[in-house]
């Protein structure tokens, strides 16, 4: 555990700001948290042991200022503090809203803004949420770039020392590229992911007309060495199969370091639904033509209700429960308290901190 004698100090009290102080001081560090109006700040979303001052107080205070405002609060900011952070190491960790290539980047932006200062972009791809929960997943590397050695060496350290792994990407260009990285989706996997599944429905497709159509019309009783029942639990096994061990690839350490926030949230909740949808499927197709047949008795010796039963009904519980979370007297409150607002005495979710919701954000969460 790193301790430094001074403080770090984190400008704006919003989610990430207050995330990245509390990691700041789990890991040793003296955090000064900077705001434009402290007095308004609810001190119970303040982290313990971290100093909440005006913005002007708290720079004062460190010579590594992390800006943790919106790219729109730069040039007030610059404005108003250019020659206090004259000299000083100054950290963009912003996230452009929108992809859109070309556009300046607010690394570069920063920098023109600063030009005494010693610009660094850093921690842009590790979400206020993955800084706060060790045991949420996600990739644990963190890119960064600056045009001056010094800064980015010393960043480089503190990234390393608070739990991340830092990957020096050089000068400032590049913050255009580490903006990309929170919109990144897949771009490798996509085109044999597209290909394989089309080849897989194409070959299901070809089975099904060749052993099921006779003449334009569909037998299923046409003696094969399955009926339709079990082609499709075969279908839905093989591919809840084949999703679950994509899973598990998705959940290796070497793996998860390769994902952006967006990939690894899609891999475990996108993924992860659609295989236990189709493992019930596999279940119910395999299990139901069974106990029609047997009329939904229960056939063992104990009156005890077969496998089929219970994974039928455990699958219908998971699928339902997850159902609710989508209705949206729950989605919605939900959706806003895991966009930082929290729920007031009289049961209203409001903004915390006067935070507001915010659309990018769906990249994160
Ligand atoms: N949230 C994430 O998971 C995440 C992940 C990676 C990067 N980021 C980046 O981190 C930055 C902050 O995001 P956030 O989620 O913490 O936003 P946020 O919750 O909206 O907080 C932004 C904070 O900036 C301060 N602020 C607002 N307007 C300002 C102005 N005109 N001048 C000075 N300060 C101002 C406010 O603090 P005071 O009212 O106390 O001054 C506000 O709480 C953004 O650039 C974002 O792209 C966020």
């Amino acid at each position: 555990m790193s301790m430094s004698k001074e403080p770090i100090v984190i400008v704006g009290t919003g989610d990430f700001g207050r995330a990245l102080a509390t990691r700041l001081h789990r890991f040793g560090f003296k955090v000064v948290l900077g705001s434009r109006s402290p007095s308004t700040v609810e001190a119970k979303v303040i982290p313990q042991h971290v100093e909440l001052l005006e913005n002007k107080e708290a720079l004062q205070r460190g010579n590594i200022i992390i800006f943790a405002v919106h790219r729109q609060s730069y040039e007030a900011l610059a404005n108003e503090y250019r020659d206090m952070l004259k000299q000083k190491i100054v950290v963009d960790v912003n996230n452009p809203q929108t992809s859109k290539k070309g556009a300046q980047s607010s690394g570069e932006y920063l920098g023109s803004l600063l030009p005494e200062s010693k610009v660094v972009k850093a921690f842009n791809v590790i979400s206020a949420w993955a800084l706060e929960s060790d045991s949420f997943g996600g990739s644990k590397q963190v890119p960064l770039c600056s045009n001056n050695a010094e800064a980015r060496r010393i960043i480089f350290q503190l990234v390393r020392d608070i739990g991340f792994e830092p990957i020096d990407r050089g000068s400032l260009k590049t913050a255009e590229e580490l903006e990309s990285i929170p919109f990144r989706f897949f771009p490798s996997w996509i085109s044999p992911v597209a290909f394989s599944f089309i080849l897989l429905l194409v070959i299901t497709l070809y089975e099904f007309l060749r052993r099921y159509v006779n003449n334009g019309s569909v037998n299923i009783r046409q003696p094969a060495r399955l009926n339709l029942n079990g082609e499709f639990s075969m279908f839905f096994g093989i591919v809840a199969f084949c999703l679950l061990c994509v899973l598990a690839v998705c959940s290796l350490p070497s793996v998860i370091n390769t994902m952006s926030w967006r990939e690894w949230n899609f891999a475990q909740s996108g993924i992860g639904h659609v295989m236990i949808v189709c493992a019930f499927c596999h279940m119910l197709t395999m299990g139901t033509y069974s106990m029609i047949r047997r009329k939904w008795t229960l056939s063992s010796n104990y009156r005890l209700p077969s496998v089929f039963y219970i994974e039928i009904a455990m699958g219908f519980l998971v699928i339902f429960l997850r159902l609710l979370l989508y209705t949206p007297c729950l989605y919605i409150p939900l959706r806003k308290i895991r966009h930082g607002w929290e729920r007031s005495a009289n049961g209203n979710v409001k903004p915390k901190g006067g935070a507001e919701l915010r659309s990018y954000e769906n990249s994160y969460v």
